[in-house]
């Protein structure tokens, strides 16, 4: 978007042995999480340049504002899983690790060969490398969030489906959890028709499940390949309320991302509601039921649309986001909002969105001047009665 002098690429606790700028070798400085990159030449607006970083050493996970849990790659030096978001990326490779710099990705992983490898997208070959190692590319077509990139490796079996819609459904568990994880996935495939049906067609080639030999007490919705902790999975069919949520993600987050993550709602909230969504498509309580469930829990304390960078992923953003969204089908009616949902993925889906392109779509959708309900919703300080 502008000519540059140099550029600066996130990457920590990794080594840079060199830099080729087209192919030529390019002075480069790394300090902290930074890798400043200069080039002989100034880089031109709108002109396509290839950078090769020749990087190497151990990634360890990277402390991000107050949360205890470190993101980015894991390792125990056998099995590996990464979760990376918001900024975990940088712990494994060179990227600008924002959602507004999304790539496609290809990954070859080289691994003992008793040892199964699952990430992003579909898997391409699975190539002899010698002395006991295999090599297992995955590649992932569509564009993607760096914080989104996943590998896991591990004990892995792992279960092929075609979802109803022809959707490959592709998951792998460790052995020891298989049998407990194909009932607590089960309505996978149900989910997807109800929320294909809600907010357009899954926007992926793929999608699935996998389960890290590790007690992480949550999940992350990896583009095409949702992680799960091996906590939630116990056989008792019982997790579907975050199967929903990580599902609901791949429109709301990884197809449409945040534009800042101060607008880390549009990820959370959607979820969240999403997950009323499904509880009322299957049965349970209604979408107004456990809006109604969730604004009597209201000690929020901070408006979803201002988490502040310590606490991203604060209740507030995840609960006062899904009734933020629903006061919005309130104030536009059933049929815009049946509309908005996916209009949204269609129109932003490969790249991001923010909480004044939410607003803007709703009001041409509606009609209606919207800019007092967002104030009031998602950035009062105080959350709204229920309408
Ligand atoms: N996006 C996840 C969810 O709500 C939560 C999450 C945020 C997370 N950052 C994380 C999970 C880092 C694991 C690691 O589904
Ligand atoms: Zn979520």
């Amino acid at each position: 978007t502008q000519d540059l002098d140099t550029f600066n690429l996130d990457l920590e606790g990794l080594a840079v042995e060199g830099v080729a700028v087209e192919g030529a070798d390019t002075p480069f400085q790394h300090e902290g999480r930074e890798l400043t990159i200069d080039p002989d030449a100034v880089l031109a607006t709108g002109v396509e340049t290839t950078v090769v970083v020749d990087y190497g050493g151990s990634p360890t996970p990277i402390q991000v504002g107050t949360d205890v849990f470190r993101v980015g790659w894991h390792t125990d030096g056998r099995d590996a899983y990464v979760v990376s978001e918001p900024a975990g990326a940088a712990s494994w490779f060179p990227a600008n690790d924002h959602p507004v710099d999304k790539a496609r990705f290809r990954f070859e992983v080289t691994v003992p060969s008793d040892l199964g490898v699952i990430a992003n997208g579909l898997r391409t070959t699975t190539e002899d490398a010698g002395a006991g190692r295999t090599t297992h590319v995955y590649e992932a077509s569509d564009l993607m969030a760096t914080y989104l990139a996943s590998v896991v490796i591990g004990d892995l079996v792992f279960v092929e489906e075609t979802a109803p819609t022809g959707l490959p459904l592709r998951s792998a568990y460790p052995r020891r959890l298989a049998d407990a994880a194909a009932t607590d996935f089960a309505d996978t495939a149900a989910m997807l028709e109800v929320f294909e049906r809600r907010f357009g067609p899954y926007p992926f080639e793929t999608y699935g499940h996998v389960v890290a030999d590790e007690v992480l007490g949550f999940a992350l919705e990896n583009q095409t390949v949702s992680i799960f902790g091996s906590d939630l999975v116990t056989g008792r069919g019982t997790i579907d309320a975050i199967v929903a949520h990580e599902l609901a993600h791949q429109w709301f987050g990884n197809a449409v991302s945040p534009a800042t993550w101060m607008d880390i709602w549009l990820n959370e909230g959607f979820a969240t509601y999403a997950e009323w969504v499904w509880a009322e498509a299957s049965g349970g309580r209604s979408i107004a039921e456990s809006a109604r469930a969730t604004h009597a829990r209201s000690d929020f304390g901070v408006p979803p649309g201002d988490p502040g960078p310590e606490e991203l992923f604060q209740a507030t953003v995840y609960l006062r986001g899904g009734l933020a969204l629903y006061a919005l089908s309130q104030e536009i009616g059933d049929e815009a909002f049946a509309r908005l949902l996916p209009l949204w993925v269609e129109r932003f889906g490969g790249g991001t969105a923010s909480t004044d392109d939410l607003r803007m779509l709703a009001e041409e959708l509606s009609g209606a001047d919207l800019a007092g309900f967002f104030d009031e919703w998602v950035y009062g300080a105080e959350l709204p009665p229920l309408p």
